[in-house]
């Protein structure tokens, strides 16, 4: 094999294991009225985050047309309120023509949630009609010639009667029989995953604080099993775990389709610095293929909330500040989900505070990878030293345009004196308080 040959077969393969290790989705709610369009918000995931699965609340058209092509995959919801009439094939049809078929294939779709914790705010009626509407909505793809679409339902964990210490979760009886043994035979015959929605945050008590943002801690066994829990986020994975495998269904993959901590809210403990602990942790948790105590060596997806924070949602304070950016994308704390954070320069998570003083040139969202190889080429031609992003240089993986471009803006904005239009880049650049540094890529500052 040529020299040529191995080095295609290593780009591939960094290629290859580059995309597969993530897991890590976003809920993207809509509820402001200052949200960038969907298209912006495509783009950003894309090439500033690590998110490459998103979570909709509805079926906005919109959002369905932005993500096409995009390489993220979207996971719809049908409002609780649509779920008696898609019980019906001819309805479930007309609703799959209409609301899934313009857009499948070129947006990936991974699952249609039916309803949103429909055990929890549900009404009978609708509760004895969720797992028929499951069913039938699944026909409907069928029969539509769809068949790369999971049908699931999200469920808060309002399901557990009992859910500590976790070998002894169960579901309340009255639904476990009726509705969730039903519900877990349709996912494991259609092979869908049980969409789970823990909240730690919920859960929190000033003595079991470290135990909900994954910082060190005595631990909390369980009696019957032996084992000590360090966190909370696995043992509510192992409390519904336990609940489903009571019913004859442990094998049934469970992914977690909300989970979250507000940045600021009325009581305790709310912070940017909390917000970042748990969701910085709990994406590395995830990431590290651990799993839980009772499910070891799985990486569940994980659908964080959420994307922005909403301006527009009623309630306290906590609802409208779940959000991981601004809707200006700024962060409003480290979640460990952009890509130039990845590495472990950060590490231990939790960095929230800005080097006071210290400031980045770095690509904005919207700009075209065309504008942003034209500033490689500038700032390159212009003398300056660009070996780090070449082949072996520390700055050269990940090998995109977006990082690289990222990195020359960066050297030119410091060299030619930190001036704002410095960083202008015919307005394609903009300054950052936050360290773009990654694993071996420093950033001059
Ligand atoms: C999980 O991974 C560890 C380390 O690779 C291995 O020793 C263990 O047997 C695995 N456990 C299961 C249940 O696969």
């Amino acid at each position: 094999m040529s020299t040529l040959h191995l080095s295609f077969l290593f780009l591939f393969l960094f290629l290859c294991l580059s995309s597969t290790v993530h897991s890590i989705g976003v809920n993207y709610g809509t509820l402001a009225n200052n949200l960038p369009p969907p298209a912006q918000v495509a783009n950003f995931l894309k090439t500033q985050t690590i998110i490459d699965r998103v979570k909709i609340f509805d079926n906005n058209p919109d959002i369905l047309r932005a993500f096409a092509n995009s390489g993220i995959a979207v996971t719809i919801t049908i409002g609780n309120g649509d779920i008696p009439r898609l019980t019906t094939l001819i309805e479930a049809r007309r609703w799959v023509v209409a609301n899934i078929k313009p857009f499948h294939p070129q947006t990936r779709i991974n699952y249609i949630a039916v309803g949103n914790e429909v055990l929890h705010w549900g009404d009978q009626n609708l509760i004895s009609n969720l797992v028929p509407a499951m069913k039938t909505i699944y026909h409907a793809l069928i029969r539509e010639g769809i068949n790369d679409i999971k049908v699931t339902s999200p469920s808060s964990l309002g399901i557990l009667r009992r859910s500590q210490p976790p070998s002894t979760g169960r579901f309340w009886p009255g639904q476990d029989k009726q509705v969730l043994a039903p519900m877990l035979q349709f996912l494991r015959e259609s092979k869908g995953p049980f969409m789970a929605n823990p909240y730690p945050y919920f859960g929190y008590s000033p003595k079991q604080e470290n135990y909900a943002l994954f910082k060190r801690n005595r631990g909390m066994p369980d009696r019957y099993t032996g084992i000590v829990y360090t966190n909370m986020f696995d043992a509510n994975m192992d409390a519904v775990h336990s609940a489903m495998k009571a019913l004859g269904y442990g094998d049934v993959n469970i992914v977690v389709g909300e989970t979250g901590w507000p940045s600021v809210c009325e009581g305790p403990p709310c912070s940017p610095q909390i917000a970042s602990q748990y969701n910085y942790n709990l994406v590395n948790h995830v990431e590290s293929g651990k799993g839980t105590p009772l499910m070891p060596n799985r990486t569940f997806e994980t659908y964080l909330f959420a994307l922005f924070n909403e301006n527009l949602k009623p309630g306290p304070t906590a609802e409208r500040n779940w959000g991981l950016f601004q809707p200006d994308f700024t962060p409003v704390y480290n979640a460990g989900v952009m890509r130039n954070q990845q590495g472990g320069s950060s590490g231990g998570g939790g960095s929230v505070a800005p080097a006071p003083g210290r400031k980045w040139c770095v690509p904005k969202p919207g700009a075209t990878n065309q504008q942003l190889q034209a500033n490689i080429d500038y700032v390159c031609s212009s003398g300056l030293d660009c070996k780090p992003i070449q082949p072996g240089g520390a700055c050269f993986k990940p090998n995109d345009i977006r990082a690289h471009a990222s990195f020359v803006m960066n050297s030119y904005f410091q060299a030619q004196g930190r001036h704002d239009f410095n960083c202008d880049f015919s307005h394609t650049g903009v300054i950052t308080s936050v360290d773009p540094s990654y694993g071996t890529c420093k950033y001059a500052s």
